[in-house]
């Protein structure tokens, strides 16, 4: 996720490109850039790091005045977050800049073309292509809205494109496929931005671009068509947010804001590793085949929220795989003097790729011979630069500190990686995966329909505000859900919550159990071993002592209907899959929860987003 911006109009669009990328900075801060039309040619500037970086640079090497511009703050997906990287992104010719927030998925095959014709990349990064591919389109179709047009008919994922031309001193072009754009519009001047904050100081009328669109702004126009430049149906909104309202999208808080960017956050995670028929291509992963022939053993490290991702991973690991699956906390890892070697593959997740417990922990293991694959959230950070292999996670920044779509993504992620390890060993038949690959597929479309329905939650949440203990109950995979659950709630209200597995609960828990105390329990689906109806059992067992029992359960069962008070539907889903529905409701109870006791739900107290000491 990048923040993106376009200007053409009379001020100087250094300023106003600037001021467009500072609010949103929060959307990706591993690079930033600008470039500008001057006098028949284009002038960049662009450094990694955060906006400030940029703000010296220029300082130091001021642009000329220009009234057309672009700009970037990237979030690195493809490429290193580093100098070379950063957009903007130029053509061979220096007549085309390109910004670009998403993920091109075919840009391999497209990188390939355009370097066997003889263009040379600039960059590792999947945007560079099209500024090549919009230098061949020109030579073709001299109107750049054209030449768009036709080059985001063969770009597949999902994109937001804005460019500008030196040959087109007062056009600027954007474009948008699965990622948003919005069009300031003003008075003898026109914006483009990822979202309302880029503008939102100049104009507050804007208009959404749809799906597979393409606009060209011009200081007095703004004309938008298809993909095949036939005009289309547009709807202007007056946008009544504040500033600090437009940089969380109109949500009260950022962590409400990423729980609604989940569907997506997914999505782009499974984006592009992974053909139709199921095969699995993990472009970033480092490990050869033969390498993970030889893993006997995996052992996941990670630090809370993150380490119940692991708890989720082992189930899966293990199922597909067929090899022992260990989940360690990172910060215990290393002092138990685990019995590692070259056979032994440690995966330590952590979004934000900083956490000093888990990066402690893989330095221990690769003294010890282990290889470490790192599964994060944030490109470029120390815990992958230190491993043997990454698999990043696509969520975009996380800012709250209570993780909430880095913990789906990392789900989702380690779901990839069990997959690709069963495929490299042959442990799963290609149509198996294909199978499983098309179950997660689906998963976006049941956490959205959990944040459609998620009115009952804050509604519950409400009747709920004055508990002080809760507990949570789980069991296989819905475990570690309740264990998230309880985190979420303990971190952003401050109150007694916790998760047990189910059949803990008779072995001592059971005993705390008292007339009106709240107890969520995940059910898992009806299967194997019984599990769903021992976890009635639980219920029953619960609701007999006066607990009242907020049941998540799956579509279509009623087998627990008599003893819950409240019931959430879930999608139906495989078993392994649960997590990633059954968690959004417990996300959004603790975000209202926390709210009506007016808590910073974005800035718990006592708590940090990375935690850097040990
Ligand atoms: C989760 O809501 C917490 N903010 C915290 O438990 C977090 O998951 C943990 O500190 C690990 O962080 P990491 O994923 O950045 O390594």
């Amino acid at each position: 996720m990048c923040g993106i911006v376009g200007y053409v109009g009379q001020r100087s669009a250094l300023d106003v490109v600037m001021s467009g990328l500072r609010r949103l900075e929060y959307r990706g801060y591993d690079s930033a850039g600008v470039a500008l039309v001057d006098n028949g040619g284009l002038v960049t500037a662009k450094k990694a790091g955060k906006l400030l970086n940029l703000d010296a640079e220029l300082a130091a090497r001021p642009l000329p005045e220009s009234h057309t511009g672009i700009g970037h703050t990237r979030w690195a997906t493809h490429g290193a977050p580093n100098d070379r990287n950063a957009h903007p992104h130029l053509d061979e010719s220096g007549r085309i800049a390109v910004v670009h927030n998403g993920i091109i998925e075919n840009f391999a095959a497209l990188r390939a073309e355009l370097e066997a014709s003889g263009h040379e990349m600039q960059s590792d990064t999947d945007t560079e292509i099209v500024a090549h591919l919009l230098h061949d389109e020109l030579k073709r179709t001299p109107d750049l809205s054209d030449a768009v047009r036709a080059v985001c008919q063969r770009l597949e994922g999902a994109f937001t494109l804005v460019i500008c031309d030196a040959d087109h001193p007062d056009v600027v072009v954007g474009a948008r496929r699965n990622s948003p754009l919005v069009v300031g519009r003003g008075e003898g001047e026109n914006f483009l931005g990822s979202d309302v904050a880029a503008f939102i100081e100049f104009t507050r009328d804007a208009i959404e671009l749809g799906q597979d669109q393409v606009v060209t702004i011009t200081p007095t126009d703004v004309v938008i068509t298809d993909f095949f430049g036939e005009p289309v149906e547009t709807t202007e909104y007056h946008v009544d947010w504040d500033v600090s309202a437009a940089e969380k999208g109109g949500f009260e808080w950022f962590m409400l804001k990423e729980i609604d960017e989940q569907p997506q956050a997914v999505a782009d995670t499974l984006l592009g590793r992974h053909s139709s028929d199921g095969r699995l291509q993990l472009d970033e992963m480092r490990l050869s085949d033969d390498e993970l022939r030889e893993v006997d053993r995996i052992i996941v490290v990670a630090c809370g929220t993150a380490s119940y991702a692991a708890l989720v991973a082992k189930y899966a690991i293990e199922h597909w795989t067929r090899i022992p699956c260990e989940v360690e906390l990172a910060s215990e890892f290393r002092y138990r003097d685990p019995i590692l070697d070259r056979s032994t593959l440690v995966v330590a997740i952590s979004q934000s790729g900083e956490t000093m417990d888990t990066l402690m922990a893989i330095r221990y293991a690769r003294r010890q011979k282990a290889r470490v694959l790192s599964i994060c959230n944030t490109n470029g950070s120390t815990i992958p630069r230190e491993s043997d292999a990454v698999l990043y996670t696509h969520a975009g920044p996380e800012i709250a500190v209570a993780s909430t779509k880095g913990f789906l993504s990392q789900v989702v992620a380690c779901y990839l990686l069990a997959l690709y390890i069963a495929q490299v060993k042959g442990t799963k038949y290609g149509d198996e995966i294909a199978a499983i690959l098309q179950e997660i597929e689906k998963i976006p479309a049941g956490i959205q329909r959990m944040l459609d329905e998620g009115d009952q939650v804050r509604k519950l949440a409400t009747e709920l505000a004055g508990s002080r203990s809760i507990l949570f109950l789980g069991r296989h995979v819905g475990y570690p859900v309740a264990l998230e659950g309880a985190l979420k709630l303990k971190e952003l209200a401050y109150i007694h919550a916790e998760g047990f597995a189910a059949g803990e609960l008779k072995h001592g828990p059971i005993a705390v159990v008292e007339e009106g105390l709240p107890v969520f329990v995940i059910v898992p689906p009806k299967g194997r071993d019984q599990l769903q109806e021992k976890t009635v059992s639980s219920i029953q067992e619960v609701r007999a002592r006066g607990a009242r029992t907020i049941v998540l359960v799956e579509d279509g069962d009623d087998d627990v209907v008599p003893y819950a008070d409240h019931v959430i539907r879930l999608p139906k889903v495989p078993t392994l899959l649960q997590p990633l529905v059954a968690t959004v409701p417990l996300q959004i109870f603790a975000c209202e929860f926390a709210s009506q006791l007016g808590h910073d739900v974005d800035q718990p107290r006592n708590l940090a987003k990375s935690v850097t000491v040990e």
